[in-house]
């Protein structure tokens, strides 16, 4: 029978096998399942590994923090960041298009992921242990929902499968890939890992990046930055994170509409609540959040965020809606 213990045990005698004297390279995202990875791997290898953390600025709020402080200090994962904000918002500049967007997030994250990568191959060159391993935190469903293999395209080119080019000269090392999601969060729980990343509900690669509809700009990150934070906290509020397999926050960045504060007329964007229960996102229904639960994440966005002057709720379930909106 199924037990965290085990599983960690019978990984890391594994991982142990594979990758040997070796050293190996993780590309940790903020949420769980690379984090749960990494930690597996580590604790299997120790400094053999290094973590490679892109922010690409279409994090949510508090994200980069939690990965660099609470994740390092409960680890003691090396771990690497690379600044890439400015470069991939010069190169979103201009796209609304949903698959254009994933296919440049996908190529600026592997370009930036290569140039740290680049400096620890000459790196650990020298010391004469090449890196030849590289870790990914691939589940049983990613596995199932992009056709088994790798690379293989699907109706949203999802990249945490098959995303990193495939000239890498890298061996996978995935030890997730017959686990689901409960299951590597109670291992990650097991590892000591901080409960924000562990309790974390899943987020797409392409980040906040998909969650604006229209072309993604600075200022409106912000927007939906300060939106999604309030949500998240009232929903945590109530208690109701465990009800909630995750709730998309969406600016419908390329919609005005007509409102009223104070005296004085505004035009503002709506902001998409997408609250949907699932058991693996292959379907979903939309939650029946508590009323008053709404009420408060409407007032609190509407009056505590600049240029929002509506809330609306998405009451589509999945098919035939997606989860995220792009
Ligand atoms: P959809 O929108 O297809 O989402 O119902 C199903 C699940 O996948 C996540 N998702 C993504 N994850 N890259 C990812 O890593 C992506 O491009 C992507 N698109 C959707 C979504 O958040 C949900 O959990």
């Amino acid at each position: 029978d199924w037990n965290s213990g085990n599983v960690i045990a019978e990984q890391v005698d594994r991982i142990r096998e594979q990758i040997g004297s070796a050293r190996v390279i993780s590309a940790l995202s903020g949420g769980v399942d690379s984090a749960v990875s990494t930690a597996l791997v580590h604790k299997a290898v120790g400094d053999q590994l290094t973590a490679i953390f892109v922010d690409h600025g279409l994090l949510r709020k508090g994200e980069r923090e939690q990965v660099e402080n609470d994740y390092v200090a409960s680890t003691g994962v090396r771990l690497i960041t690379v600044d890439a904000r400015e470069q991939f918002l010069e190169a979103l500049a201009g796209v609304s298009d949903p698959e254009q967007k994933r296919k440049i997030i996908g190529r600026e994250f592997i370009r930036s992921f290569e140039a740290a990568e680049r400096d620890l191959v000459a790196e650990a060159a020298a010391d004469g242990e090449p890196i030849r391993f590289l870790v990914q935190g691939t589940l049983y469903p990613d596995v199932v929902e992009s056709g088994g293999g790798t690379g293989t395209a699907n109706i949203k080119s999802h990249h945490n499968v098959g995303g990193l080019p495939e000239d890498l000269q890298f061996e996978l090392v995935e030890p997730l890939r017959t686990l689901f999601k409960d299951e590597v969060r109670a291992i990650g729980r097991e590892l000591g890992l901080p409960e924000a990343i562990v309790g974390r509900q899943p987020f797409p690669g392409p980040g906040l990046g998909i969650r604006i509809v229209g072309e993604v700009t600075a200022d409106r990150l912000e927007i939906l930055r300060d939106a999604d934070a309030i949500a998240r906290a009232e929903l945590t509020k109530a208690g109701l994170d465990n009800e909630i397999w995750q709730c998309p926050v969406v600016l419908l960045a390329d919609v005005r509409s007509v409102g009223v504060q104070g005296d004085g007329r505004t035009y503002g964007h709506p902001i998409v609540l997408r609250p949907v229960s699932s058991e693996d996102a292959m379907t979903a229904d939309w939650t029946r959040l508590p009323y008053d639960v709404l009420s408060k994440i409407s007032n609190r966005i509407t009056n505590e965020v600049r240029d929002v002057n509506r809330v609306v709720l998405d009451v589509t379930s999945k098919p035939p809606g997606t989860i995220e909106w792009e």
